[in-house]
């Protein structure tokens, strides 16, 4: 049985097959509508979310399987006091497969080591979220048909953001690939990445002015400033509006350059972005659906 916590836990040719199966489900969604008949996804979310619980829950419905589960931790045992051990043992016999996000790093791994059924991290505090990297590397396949020599800028709350860990720890794996990490002094990319980035050699440079670097970049990855993971308010404050895309910084860009964002946003990309072709965020949400429902298969080890 596997899990899935990092986006590491598959190889390069491992995503390969799961990219090249999404695809196939995008091209052909009735082939695989009934591949889940008779399965269950339990979805654990302690922590709010739209996208990926309702992506998750979108994936297995359109396998034919069925979904339960909840969406705070308020309305779980949890709020009694139960351990994500005790909880992921019961679930283990409710459902097939678990999706699990929580706010303390490391939780859905503690689950998982006692789960009968396969656990995948949905998102565990600032550290990662590996169905969020699926989704964007396999964006930037289907949207460039392929993953290499790339400069990719990520913007924003660089050190909560896990998006951007996860993320940047993938494509250390791909050929030909320049980081341009663009952040405020405090919301700096954490030193144990800059390290790993130093350690195998690969290019990255660190600066403040978004408008510099628009030029050069190929990806812009933006990402929201995470305030649920400030100690205060006044920082939060100080610092959520420090970068905005708008239209007159993407005149700067090449004509080619795809904007990427998680979601949600909230002012760092100013809406009438949003109506220039190289704004793929919205597509990037659609491909989350694609590639978890190959994600499903694959851990359930179903073919089609
Ligand atoms: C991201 C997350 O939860 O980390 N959202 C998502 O899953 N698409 C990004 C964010 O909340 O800013």
């Amino acid at each position: 049985m596997r899990h899935l916590m990092s986006p590491m836990d598959f190889t390069v040719q491992e995503l390969d097959t799961l990219f090249d199966l999404a695809s196939s489900i995008e091209k052909n969604p009735a082939k695989y509508a009934h591949a889940c008949d008779g399965k269950i996804l339990a979805t654990c979310f302690y922590e709010p979310s739209t996208r990926t619980r309702l992506s998750f829950e979108s994936a297995m419905l359109r396998l034919g399987g069925q979904v339960l589960g909840f969406s705070d931790a308020s309305s779980s045992s949890a709020s009694k006091g139960e351990s994500v051990s005790d909880t992921i043992r019961v679930i283990s016999g409710y459902a097939d497969i678990c999706a699990m996000r929580h706010p303390k790093e490391g939780a859905p791994m503690v689950a998982a080591e006692k789960s009968d059924i396969p656990v995948i991290n949905a998102g565990d505090g600032g550290h990662h979220h590996p169905t969020q990297t699926l989704t964007d590397l396999l964006t930037i396949r289907s949207l460039k048909g392929h993953i290499e020599n790339f400069t990719i800028g990520l913007c924003g709350d660089l050190k909560f953001g896990r998006t951007v860990h996860s993320l940047i720890k993938a494509l250390v794996r791909y050929p030909g690939i320049r980081f341009v990490f663009i952040s405020p002094e405090e919301l700096r990319v954490p030193d144990y990445i800059t390290d790993m980035l130093k350690a195998n050699d690969i290019p990255y440079e660190e600066v403040i002015r978004l408008e510099n670097v628009m030029p050069e970049l190929d990806f812009l990855y933006m990402t929201r400033v995470q305030r649920e993971r400030f100690f205060n308010e006044e920082d939060y404050v100080r610092l959520k509006d420090f970068y905005i895309l708008d239209t007159a910084k993407m005149e700067l860009a090449k004509k080619d350059m795809l904007v990427l964002h998680p979601l949600p946003r909230v002012n760092e990309i100013s809406v009438e972005v949003d109506e220039d072709p190289r704004a793929a965020y919205f597509k990037q949400a659609k491909y989350g659906v694609y590639v978890r429902m190959a994600l499903i298969l694959t851990l359930l080890n179903i073919t089609v």
